[in-house]
This record gives C-alpha cells, structure tokens and sequence, in this order.
C-alpha cells in the first residue's frame, strides 16, 4: 500500500517519462503492445534509479529539482530524436542535456539520468548494440566528467572526453562490420560535443534564473562580494559583514574536509544573516555604544532579533537567491533557543518557557546547512575570547560543537559524528592560523603628524559579548 502510495504521488514523473517516450517515438510509432511494455520498461526504470535519487537531500528539499530534471529529459531527448533522426546518430547532440544536469545537480543523480536517458532513446531506435553502447557510455562520460565544475572554462574537459568517446565509436564502427561511414561523421562526432557545451553555458543562466538551482560555477560568481545585498550589508551592518566573512571561510573549510560542497557553503554564509541590514545596532556585533536590548523587554528583544530570519528570508526571495542559500537563512538558527534573553526573563521573574525564546526553524537539512550553524556559533563565541590560546579555541569549539549536537539541532543535516569531529578539528585549525597572523608589529618611537579629536560619545563596549551564550543577539 505504501508503494502504491509513493508510485501514486509521483503521477507527474509517470507522466513525463510517457510524454518523453511519445516524443521520441514521433513520428512513427511501435506497435502499441511494444509501446506499452517500453513505457512500463522505462517508468520501472524510473522510479528504481532517477525518483528514488530526487528523493535524497537536498533534491528532496524543493519540486524544483524534479522540475528541472523532468524539463531537460522531455526537452533534450526531444531535440536529440530530431537530429538524430535527420542527421544521424554522430550529429545528435544526446549528451547536452546530461552535460546540463551534471553542473546544476551531483554526480550520482547526473549518473542516474544519463542511464535513463539513453534507455529512453534506445527504445525510439531499431535495436543495436553498437547505437546502445554509443549513447549509453557517451552519455555516462558526460555525467563524470561534467560534475564539480568550477570555472566556464572547465566545460572544455566533458566535451574533450565526449568526443574523444564519439569518435572512438565511431572508428570502431568503420572498422567492424557496422554500416558506419567516416567522412562528415569524423567532423561531426569532434565538434558538436564541443558546440554544445558552448549552448549549455548559454543556456545555464536562464535556467538557473527560472529554476533557482545555481551551478558551482555561478555560486562562485555570486559569492565574489559584488552581489548588491552584501554591499547593503558591509555598508549598514559592517559587522555583519566581518562576521559573515569569517564564518565563510570556517564553513568553505570544514566543508572541503567532510566531502560537502565548499562553495555551496561559503556562498551560503556570505548571506546568512544579510536579514540584519534592518535595525543593525541590535546585533552584538554591530553595536558600538549602549546595548539597546538593555531596556527592552526580553520577549520584545527576542522578537527583535528573530526578525532578522524573517526579513533575510524575504530579501533572498525578492533577489531571486538560490533554493539552498535562502534555505540557510532560517535554518542556520535551526529551532535554537535566545537563551540570554529568556534567562534574562527568568531573573526579571517573568514565568515564560524556554519555547517561547526559540527560533522557528527549519532546523538544517543538509550538511552544508548543519556546518553553517556550527560556524556561526563558533565565530560567535571566539569574539569574546580574550588572548586565545591552542587549547582554549580547541576547547571552545569542542564546546560549541558538542552543545549544538546535544540540542540534536543537527539530526536532519546528515552530519555524522565522525563529520562533526573533523568539522571541529577544521575551525580550531581555522582559527588557530588567524589568530596566530596577528603578530604585533615592535614599537616605535613615532612623532605624530595627525592628532584625532576625542570623541566623547565613543566609550569602549562594555556589552558583554550575548554570543558567548549560545548567541544571545545572533
Ligand atoms: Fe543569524
Ligand atoms: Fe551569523
């Protein structure tokens, strides 16, 4: 019954797997018990090796990524039947789509889709096991080699080893007894892996645009500091800015080490608390002078503070961010309590309960979601360490980490303890090597040209630094 109910909720999937092969197969059709027993074939195919992936963090997270993957098979095995059957199986351009998937999704889905793809074809074509092995290991080369793609220029690698497979068939084919003739095929069979990857770049920033599921290589564009919400950010809330720089670059690391994504994570903090260019002088981090928390009610600060979630959310959605940063926003604060402002309600003698100071979550729902967190608190925290020491930062991220894992914050992300342990060994190494960049320069005698005016509103922060405790104003 739960079979039928999980088959039942994806009738959609069934549906454009029917619509691919009617696509395909147009316009000729098998005769209709082959027809039928393809379809069956190929939607047992799908709901065994591509559904059961789309059903895994984070594609699970969003309809998008189904969407997107649904979208590039009916489309690209449409246009590749067209060429193929008018220019021949060397001209077809069978690979782009997958090309495609494999810098927008992961290796293991692209893997997934490419079989698919090429049993979809397959089953428009008179059977052959020279033009099954073709698109089967063309297609399967295109997935490897287009996943964890960094710069523009990488796509050079997936079209090289397409045609390098293309043509390898190819004078397999003339040399065997299949009926394959060289002259424009040698031409066709180099050059349009090539020409397709030109039209997958192209394509890339309008899908991205529609769909709001981003490559590395535009994750990493956008990460580059010149997006508009985190200048507004580094002009309105500089400390935020500082803050979020830091915790970039303990998420992008302890990221790299666990094997998730470090430029998903990196982006991803950069706008983490983008939410604070509202009302920036009721985060620790910014506040200069008087702490403005200290006569407001707790509640009302907690209210205050929670909203930097909301408005972050809202700012993300309105710039058109991706799926997995604007998840980020509320999740690296996951279902956390504001304990400094609801012990502060216990000392003022208000009877509130913890549940009352807590953030709304989600709590994070992948890893790279889960590392943010944890760098948050731990940049956090390290602020208000005074002359900190290999065994005091070891300590306090040990600490931190280990609360975060007790408030079982982190049980949806994915992280596994052995993940946590080498997280934690990462910011303490992080850490470690900022703070010990900080050499003192030695004194000098200066005779001083310039002389500031004193400025009496400036006093030295005497706030103690909320975060310490688990992130009082964060
Ligand atoms: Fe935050
Ligand atoms: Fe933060």
């Amino acid at each position: 019954m739960a079979l039928i109910n999980s088959v039942w909720k994806k009738w959609y999937h069934l549906l454009a797997v029917l619509l691919s092969l009617l696509l395909v197969q147009l316009p000729n059709f098998h005769d209709p018990a082959r027809f039928l027993a393809e379809y069956v074939g190929l939607a047992a195919l799908w709901l065994a090796i591509v559904s059961a992936e789309l059903d895994r963090k984070p594609f699970s997270l969003h309809g998008a990524y189904s969407a997107l993957v649904l979208s590039t098979l009916v489309v690209g095995s449409f246009v590749s039947k067209l060429i193929l059957r008018r220019f021949g199986i060397f001209s077809s351009p069978f690979f782009a789509p997958i090309l495609l998937l494999g810098l927008l999704t992961d290796r293991k889905l692209t893997i997934n889709v490419a079989v698919f793809s090429s049993a979809l074809l397959i089953a428009s074509m008179e059977p052959s096991s020279f033009g099954f092995s073709l698109i089967l290991i063309s297609n399967l080369v295109a997935a490897v080699a287009s996943s964890g793609l960094k710069k523009r220029l990488q796509v050079v690698k997936p079209a090289f080893f397409t045609s390098l497979c293309n043509v390898s068939f190819l004078l397999l084919g003339f040399f065997s007894k299949e009926k394959v003739v060289l002259d424009r095929n040698l031409l066709l069979s180099l050059l349009m892996p090539f020409l397709f990857s030109v039209v997958d770049l192209g394509l890339l920033p309008f899908v991205e645009y529609a769909s709001l599921i981003y490559s590395d290589i535009d994750l990493v564009e956008l990460g580059n500091m010149n997006h508009p919400l985190i200048k507004l950010l580094s002009l309105r809330a500089p400390g935020t800015y500082y803050h979020s720089t830091i915790v970039a670059n303990l998420a992008e690391a302890a990221a790299e080490k666990i094997g998730a994504n470090p430029i998903l994570a990196r982006t991803a903090a950069y706008f983490h608390d983008v939410g604070k260019v509202k009302r920036p002088y009721f985060y620790t981090e910014n506040i200069q002078d008087k702490n403005p928390h200290d006569e407001l009610n707790p509640k009302l600060s907690h209210l205050i503070v929670l909203d930097h979630v909301k408005y972050g959310q809202e700012l993300a959605r309105r710039h058109r961010l991706p799926l997995l940063v604007q998840d980020v926003i509320p999740q690296h604060h996951g279902t956390r309590v504001q304990k400094y402002f609801y012990h502060k309600a216990k000392e003022m003698g208000e009877n509130l309960s913890e549940d009352e100071f807590r953030y709304t979550g989600p709590k994070p729902q992948f890893k790279e979601a889960g590392i943010i967190m944890l760098a948050d608190s731990v940049e956090a925290a390290f602020r208000s360490v005074r002359n900190p020491t290999a065994s005091r930062i070891k300590s306090l991220v040990e600490e931190i980490v280990s609360g975060i894992y007790n408030e079982r914050e982190l049980d949806e992300s994915g992280l596994t303890l052995k993940d946590l342990e080498a997280v934690a060994d990462e910011f303490a190494r992080v850490l470690l090597s900022m703070f010990k960049s900080r050499i003192e320069y030695p004194k000098e005698e200066i005779k001083r040209v310039i002389v500031l005016a004193e400025n009496p509103n400036h006093k030295p922060n005497k706030t103690e630094s909320p975060d310490r405790e688990n992130s009082k104003n964060s």
